[in-house]
């Protein structure tokens, strides 16, 4: 589904022209996990591939809502938003709704289509794009005045809130953020953001989909979140004055592993070493040091898999043979985990050849067909009509 067809769609399926449509693109994460919900740094990016919404206002007090990927389609009375099971997707342009009328937006029908190509379950937030979409297109037709910042933590609460993901910010950041050519240091203590140019040419960013996300991401993802408060709590009874994991220093950590369960402190240990290996990249990405960059991404992955532990063989596997090859810089299993693809830094002349060794290996020993993305920095959420 690209831009062009959705506007059609939208007429098919209402019998008039939409109001407004909006483009919102996926995210990719250079380095920086799990650290966002720690008042961590993250350094996101938005890229090429996006959802695509069409909305317009009703006579009546119906939403009449359209996935057109799935060719799915559901009604239902705008007075009473109820949360809806057989559609997971409608869940997340009701939870952008209910927040706005939280805010005082006035019930009204709408009509809302929409479809994209980003690959769902493969890591790259088609969902925060979805909120994303829909928070700007509702600013935007009602008129509401608010800042992409303001959009962003209302896009956060919808998910938190209505779907019932305890995601953190930077997803949604980073789709309403995005620059063409650059990512963004979102600093999320603060909110505060530096944009980098990412280096293209001689070095190319790829995506390598594993292809397998599995079930336990959400209950998993949840556990990590308590297990690093429960870190917090327990440098807090020892009397440091902290509030979240960003304010420990690595050595004050280590001191004190003997205070807190071992996964606790495993947990604990990987997002303080994140923190700090972000904080590196960006540098090295300023100086243009990209092999050392490339390490800090390996390093970033060996993390995930023995102290966060959300790896998963396949894509272990990706990244250890990525790595082997010639012209690899690094590689890392990206976004909440359990499976997605892999992101990998390497020499633009060695590309093809990793694509080839890499998806005939994997196919072979998975079963599965390894497709790639190249990563294509891109504007974060754009109106296209008004
Ligand atoms: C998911 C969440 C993000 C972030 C990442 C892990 O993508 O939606 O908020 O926590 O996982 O870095």
């Amino acid at each position: 589904m690209q831009q062009a067809s959705i506007a059609t769609l939208y007429q098919q399926q209402f019998n008039t022209r939409p109001a407004l449509l909006v483009q919102a693109p996926g995210r990719i994460n250079l380095i920086g996990e799990h650290t966002d919900y720690n008042a961590g740094f993250v350094l996101p990016g938005a890229i090429q591939q996006s959802i695509w919404l069409a909305i317009g206002l009703r006579e009546d007090n119906q939403l009449h809502c359209y996935a057109a990927d799935w060719k799915e389609f559901i009604q239902l009375d705008a007075e009473a938003l109820s949360f809806q099971k057989e559609t997971s997707w409608a869940n997340y342009l009701l939870g952008v709704l209910q927040e706005f009328r939280l805010l005082g937006l006035p019930t009204t029908g709408l009509n809302i289509a929409f479809g994209g190509n980003i690959p769902t379950g493969a890591g790259l937030s088609s969902s925060a794009a979805l909120v994303s979409a829909m928070a700007v297109a509702l600013n935007t037709l009602f008129q509401q005045g608010k800042s992409r910042l303001e959009l962003a933590q209302l896009a956060q609460r919808a998910e938190n809130n209505f779907v019932g993901t305890q995601c953190g910010i930077m997803d949604m950041f980073a789709s309403l953020f995005g620059k063409a050519g650059q990512v963004l240091q979102l600093d999320c203590r603060d909110l505060s953001v530096r944009y980098f140019s990412v280096p293209q040419g001689p070095y190319s960013w790829v995506l390598l989909d594993s292809g397998v996300q599995h079930r336990l991401v959400e209950s998993e993802y949840n556990t990590r979140r308590a297990e690093c408060e429960a870190g917090v709590a327990y440098l807090q009874g020892d009397g440091l004055q902290i509030t979240s994991l960003r304010e420990v220093a690595r050595e004050a950590l280590i001191d004190r592993s003997s205070l807190l369960p071992e996964t606790v402190f495993r947990r604990c240990l990987f997002v303080v070493e994140e923190i700090e290996r972000v904080q590196l990249a960006c540098q090295l990405l300023e100086e243009g040091q990209l092999t050392e960059f490339g390490r800090l991404l390996t390093e970033c992955h060996r993390g995930l898999d023995s102290l966060y532990e959300v790896c998963v063989p396949e894509t272990n596997f990706l990244v250890e043979q990525a790595i082997c090859q010639a012209g690899v810089l690094g590689a890392r299993q990206m976004g909440g985990g359990f499976g997605g693809c892999v992101l990998c830094l390497v020499q633009t002349d060695t590309l093809p050849e990793l694509i080839h060794s890499l998806s005939t290996a994997y196919l072979s020993t998975f079963g599965i067909p390894m497709v790639h993305y190249p990563v294509q920095l891109s504007e974060g959420v754009r109106v296209l009509n008004d």
